[in-house]
């Protein structure tokens, strides 16, 4: 009897997951350009845009190295620091060998939510991975990382405004970025700004600033 709730529980939560990859997927695809359809210099512009979005501190600080501390910014402040209480990401990147991030971070799409009720489809808090790093790094460097498959989690131009729909379907730490509340300061321009820039620097062809 215990057996079966637990496998029901879990093929609804593989069946939410996955219902919010498809609808991730559908509507990425309505974000699409024609490839060569954005000029160079346009496409540079929205990477300019994008630039100005993932070096801010809602984004960068959890896109770190492999020492795996995450960045702390307080409302108010710009000088960011190591963040406090000892935490570490460890190798799991989600705190597994110490305290798990999801102690105190919880996941939700809504920001100032709180997260949704087992069975949930969320991601849980968690670094992203080494390859992914952009905390300390130049625009152009980032933008060198962002567009190579072999560190970027192998995804082309479409596979990158695919992850933002996704990850705003499931783990939300994207959106969050325009809403983190408590009077955190935010990304330049709106979530849906950042999709169409996406969109538009892979219609160019991906250039990057020398
Ligand atoms: C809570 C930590 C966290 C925050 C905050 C965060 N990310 Fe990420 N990011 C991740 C994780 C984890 C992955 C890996 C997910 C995967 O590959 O499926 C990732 C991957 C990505 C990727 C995939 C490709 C690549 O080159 O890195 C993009 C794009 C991205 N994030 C954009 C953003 C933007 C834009 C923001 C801010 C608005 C942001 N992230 C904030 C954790 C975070
Ligand atoms: C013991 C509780 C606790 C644990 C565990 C924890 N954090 Fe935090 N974290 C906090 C608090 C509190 C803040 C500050 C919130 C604020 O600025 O108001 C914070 C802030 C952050 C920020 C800055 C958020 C922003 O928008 O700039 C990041 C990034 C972050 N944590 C990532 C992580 C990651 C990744 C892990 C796991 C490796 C983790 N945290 C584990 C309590 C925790």
């Amino acid at each position: 009897m215990k057996t079966s709730l637990m496998a029901l529980v879990l093929a609804t939560s593989a069946i939410a997951a996955l219902t919010g990859i498809v609808a991730a997927k559908d509507e990425a695809t309505k974000d699409l350009l024609p490839p060569g359809s954005v000029s160079r210099a346009e496409g540079l512009a929205a990477w300019k845009r994008i630039e100005a979005v993932v070096t801010h501190p809602r984004c960068a600080n959890c896109h770190v190295d492999a020492k795996a501390i995450p960045i702390w910014t307080p409302a108010g402040e710009t000088k960011s620091r190591p963040h406090g209480m000892n935490i570490h990401g460890g190798e799991s990147r989600i705190g597994a060998e110490a305290i798990p991030c999801s102690t105190c971070h919880m996941t939700s799409t809504q920001a100032n939510e709180p997260a949704p009720a087992p069975p949930r489809a969320g991601i849980d808090w968690q670094l992203a991975p080494v390859a992914f790093i952009w905390f300390g790094k130049s625009g152009a460097e980032i933008c060198a990382q962002m567009k190579d498959p072999k560190r970027n989690g192998g995804r082309d131009a479409a596979g990158l405004v695919e992850h933002l729909r996704h990850d705003a379907s499931l783990s939300g730490f994207i959106p969050r970025g325009w809403a983190p509340g408590a009077g955190r300061s935010t990304p330049p321009g709106t979530f849906e700004d950042h999709v169409k820039d996406m969109a538009m620097w892979g219609a160019a062809g991906q250039p990057c600033p020398n």
